[in-house]
Formats: C-alpha cells, sequence, structure tokens
C-alpha cells in the first residue's frame, strides 16, 4: 500500500502495472495488482488503471507508458510457482521504466532478505528498484515490514499532508529489534554464503521419476509433479507421517513449496530429502 501510494505521490500518476500471477497481499489496493482474477472477483470494484504483463514477455512492456506510475513486479514470482526473471528481463523492465518516467517496485516479500543467497534477489539481476518492499524474513519471525525508497522520493510523504502514510504499529520497537538482530544473525553467521550450497544439496537429493522439475532460486524452490492430483497426497503425507511442514503455490497446483530456514543444517536437509522422497514414494 504504502509503495502504491508512494509512486502515486511522487509521479502524480495514477497508471499501475504488474504481473499475472502475482501475489501481492490481501488488502485492497495490494490486491487490485494481484495477478488473478479469481482472488479479485468478489471485492470488486478495486484500484482502477491496473494493467496486467506476462511476466518474462518483453513484448508486454509496452503496457508501460508515460501514464504508469509504477511496476510492481516480485524479483522472482513466488506464488506463480518460483519463476525466474530470464536474463535481460528486469533490466529491460528498469530501461522501459526509466524511459517514461514510471518507478519500478520490487516484491522481495518472499524473496528478499537472504533467501536467494544475497540480501535482494534484484541484485543477481542487473537491476536496482525505485522502491522495494519487503516483509516475511525481515523479522525473524516477529511480524514486520517495510517499504524502502530513496529521501528524494520519500519526502513526498512528509507534507501536504504530513504524516502521507503511518500505521498504528508502524516502526514496533519489539519488531524492529528482532529485524535488526536477524540481519546482524544473517551477517556473524555468514548465512548468505551457504544458501547456494544447501540448495545444491536439496535438488541433489530430489530425484525421483515423478518430480518433473526443480525450478529454485537459493532456497526458494519448487518440486513439480505432473498434476495437483499427484501433488496432494504427497504434501499430505510429508506432512501427517514425515513431520514436514510444506505446500503447494496458489497459482501453480501441481508444485511443492521448499522454502527452510537459512539456518538449516545438512543433517536437517538430508533428513527432509529422505522424508519428501518415501512421501513421493
Ligand atoms: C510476494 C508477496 N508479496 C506480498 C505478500 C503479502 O504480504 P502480507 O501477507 O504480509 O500482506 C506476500 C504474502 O505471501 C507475498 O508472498
Amino acid at each position: 500500500e504504502g509503495a502504491l501510494k508512494l509512486a502515486k505521490r511522487h509521479t502524480g500518476r495514477t497508471g499501475l502495472v504488474s504481473a499475472l500471477n502475482s501475489y501481492h497481499g490481501s488488502t485492497h489496493g495490494a490486491l487490485s495488482i494481484t495477478g488473478s482474477e479469481g482472488f479479485k472477483n468478489s471485492y470488486r470494484p478495486l484500484l482502477p488503471g491496473v494493467a496486467h504483463l506476462r511476466y518474462n514477455e518483453l513484448a508486454d512492456l509496452q503496457l508501460i507508458t508515460h501514464d504508469t506510475a509504477a511496476v510492481i513486479l516480485e524479483t522472482v514470482q513466488g506464488e506463480a510457482g518460483v519463476r525466474l526473471p530470464q536474463p535481460g528481463y528486469l533490466p529491460a523492465v528498469r530501461q522501459r521504466c526509466t524511459e517514461v518516467g514510471a518507478l519500478l517496485v520490487l516484491d522481495e516479500i518472499q524473496c528478499g532478505f537472504g533467501r536467494t543467497g544475497t540480501q535482494w534477489a534484484f541484485e543477481q539481476f542487473g537491476v536496482v528498484p525505485d522502491i522495494l518492499v519487503c516483509a516475511k524474513g525481515m523479522g525473524g519471525g516477529m511480524p514486520i515490514g517495510a517499504f524502502i525508497s530513496s529521501p528524494e522520493i520519500m519526502v513526498g510523504f512528509q507534507t501536504n499532508p504530513i504524516l502521507g502514510h503511518c500505521t498504528t504499529f508502524g516502526g514496533h520497537p519489539v519488531s524492529c529489534a528482532a529485524s535488526l538482530a536477524t540481519l546482524q544473525v544473517i551477517q556473524e553467521e555468514n548465512l548468505l554464503a551457504g544458501v547456494a550450497a544447501k540448495a545444491a544439496r536439496l535438488r541433489t537429493g530430489l530425484v525421483h521419476p515423478a518430480i518433473r522439475e526443480v525450478r529454485n532460486c537459493g532456497l526458494l524452490m519448487a518440486v513439480e509433479f505432473d498434476s495437483f492430483e499427484v501433488l496432494k497426497p504427497i504434501i499430505d503425507r510429508a506432512l501427517a507421517e514425515e513431520g514436514i511442514l510444506t505446500d503447494w503455490f496458489l497459482f501453480c497446483d501441481n508444485s511443492l513449496r521448499i522454502a527452510p530456514p537459512l539456518t538449516i543444517t545438512e543433517a536437517e536437509i538430508d533428513a527432509a530429502v529422505t522424508g519428501l522422497l518415501r512421501a513421493i514414494q
């Protein structure tokens, strides 16, 4: 909500462009840009002036125009089933935004805070957003989220009116302390350096004729099966018999989610792989 308002305030425009199969949240603004009619239909009317592009389709960048306030994308699409940007895609989006004066907002609520092996996923794809949105891993389990931008853009919220975006619990000291501690642990325990090897260990173990594909960006991973009908009993067994907490994705119901804490050990990975293979078998 804050990122959308800030982009409107900064550009003086109202158009928004986001991706099909994106998920950005349940509130009216976030729901408006979420790329699934099924999720939105019962709550219309929502925000006007929203266009949806196909993620990774360069031809659709023409939807970004001089009326666009912001283009909002997940750097790596989460609920679409872990879809990575193809080489050159995000730089092309960045270039189009800069050309027409639209702000690029990257939603890293799922892929940020180290999950992909760098602090931010966008570091791996050659772009820098104008506004960055994060939450989830940010609090190490405590509730906190943020939208981050430069002082030149943020200043829009300071005047006319003042308090352009405030909330009752914004900046809550306990959540902020938890987030700071999370950052410290990530740095002191050098957790980012271990992400690629941990992901590789999972991928090496997760080999089975029923597995069609494994997609991942660091420890954000999707394991694809033929169909939901094949996957659902596997998930049920993983939960009930193996003690493995997993599910499928909102917009990709043939894929199993793997998103462990960055602190997961090699022994825990091996136990998870063994349990999942048993559940598949
Ligand atoms: C990519 C992404 N953006 C936004 C959200 C919404 O976050 P919240 O539920 O904290 O509003 C989620 C939640 O799953 C998400 O995965």
